[in-house]
């Protein structure tokens, strides 16, 4: 592949990075201080000034920012310039209460492309390539985001979306894209698709996917990579810190996606104390943003949970490969449980298709878990090897895990195939 010179920054020291990130962190603490009302009070209220921060350690004296200040100040309450500065306005919807609400100014959306090309550049993709976005477009961040890097770095882009899974497979099949950006549980869904079709999904023009927005294992990156013939990277983001691509994964390493630390300030910190905890253990990521306009981030509690890395291919920090959202993990009878655990588990077993659904129920005072999980369309779910590799799931679960529970088999195409992000826990106990 022909070598694409990287940014200066992406090769500085870490002297030199350290040195812009204090720079731009005490730009963004006094921005957000002087321009957004619910940042001064905040900063009031925790007896902290912009001009406390001397070092980048002193950011820890500084409050979190959290889903719920978003909301409370819905829709553009935490804004630190007049709405009529945003050229753009993203949100999540999440599962329950008020959406999300973000804004961006011209410079936002620059520095956004930016990363975003500087992702793609790291994932392997080059000017000239055919991109295939499949990621949602309108007020999710993915499409757009992707889009708009992707133009910057010089791509030519199918502006696809997510849904209308038989004509993306057609357009694949016509346009032969060298690219696709789309969460990895779609990705299997298009697969599933293209077999339906009659088409091998090796035998595509794609040779790079760059997935995202959801959990994913590395077993699931294996699996990705031989069905379809294509390196798999991990591109990781969040819309309250930018949208995609605040980290990504470069393909000469895959291991773990850098942090494009130089605009957005990673820190881990125990999901209970919300104490620091050193670079290498695990705990809950919190990023402050230190170039952004509309909405400074100040550490945002991002709920995913992970655990700082040195650099390899850049100097730059990486994170592990997300092992799950504090909101996704279930208490089966007192044993913390991921679907990401469940995942590898059933990417072991050649008759199980990674389709899957953890669906946690009670049992008069205890908790139970049944793991809903497709057969592959070649193995009948009826059938004694499809039994026997249930049978083998539930014993692994047990002995990995440590904890009791039910598979349940279901048939090709069983379980509700997502559009974009995958549900992967189903809670039906009854709410205390
Ligand atoms: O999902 C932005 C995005 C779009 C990232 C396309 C990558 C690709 P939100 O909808 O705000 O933004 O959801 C953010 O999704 O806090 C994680 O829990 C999860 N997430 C995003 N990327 C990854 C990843 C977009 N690579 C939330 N691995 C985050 C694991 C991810 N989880």
């Amino acid at each position: 592949m022909k070598s694409f010179p990287l940014e200066p920054i992406e090769k500085a020291g870490v002297d030199e990075l350290r040195a812009l990130q204090l720079k731009r962190l005490k730009s963004t603490l006094r921005h957000a201080y002087r321009n957004s009302p619910a940042y001064r009070r905040k900063f009031d209220a925790a007896g902290v000034h912009p001009d406390d921060c001397r070092s980048l350690g002193d950011l820890a004296k500084f409050p979190f920012t959290t889903k719920h200040d978003l909301r409370e100040h819905y829709p553009f309450g935490m804004f630190a310039v007049p709405r009529e500065q945003c050229v753009r306005i993203h949100a999540s919807s999440g599962t329950t209460g008020k959406p999300t609400v973000v804004g961006y100014t011209r410079n936002d959306i620059d520095t956004w492309s930016h990363v975003m090309a500087r992702s793609l550049r790291a994932s392997g993709a080059r000017p000239g390539e055919l991109v295939h976005v499949s990621y949602g477009y309108g007020l999710f961040t993915g499409g757009l985001g992707a889009h708009y890097g992707a133009e910057k770095l010089g791509l030519t882009v199918v502006p696809f979306g997510g849904g209308q899974t038989e004509r993306q497979v057609q357009l694949i099949a016509d346009f032969k894209p060298d690219i696709i950006m789309v969460t990895p549980s779609y990705m299997l869904a298009i697969a599933d698709e293209f077999e339906r079709q009659g088409l091998d999904p090796a035998k595509s023009s794609l040779r790079l996917g760059i997935f995202g927005a959801e959990p994913w294992t590395n077993d699931m990156r294996t699996a990705i990579e031989q069905r379809m013939g294509i390196e798999a990277v991990d591109i990781y983001g969040l819309s309250e810190v930018m949208g995609p691509g605040v980290a990504n994964e470069c393909v000469e390493t895959k291991d773990g996606p850098t942090i494009w630390e130089d605009h957005f300030y990673p820190e881990i910190v125990d999901p209970d104390t919300g104490e620091p905890v050193a670079d290498g253990e695990l705990g809950e990521l919190v990023f402050t943003s230190l170039t952004k306009e509309a909405l400074p981030i100040i550490r945002y509690r991002t709920r995913d949970l992970t655990r700082l890395l040195p650099g390899t291919a850049r100097t730059m920090r990486r994170m592990e490969k997300i092992t799950g959202r504090s909101d996704d993990m279930m208490i089966v009878r007192g044993v913390n449980v991921f679907p990401s655990q469940i995942e590898e588990l059933i990417l072991k077993r050649m008759e199980l298709a990674p389709h899957y659904l953890c669906i946690l129920t009670r049992d008069g005072p205890m908790d139970a878990l049944t793991v809903a999980v497709e057969v592959r369309h070649d193995v009948a779910h009826e059938s004694h090897a499809a039994r026997e590799a249930a049978r083998l799931l539930a014993h692994e679960i047990k002995t990995y895990i440590g904890t009791t529970a039910q598979v349940e088999l279901r048939a090709a195409g069983g379980i509700e195939r997502s559009l974009g992000k995958a549900k992967r826990v189903l809670d039906q106990r009854p709410r205390t």
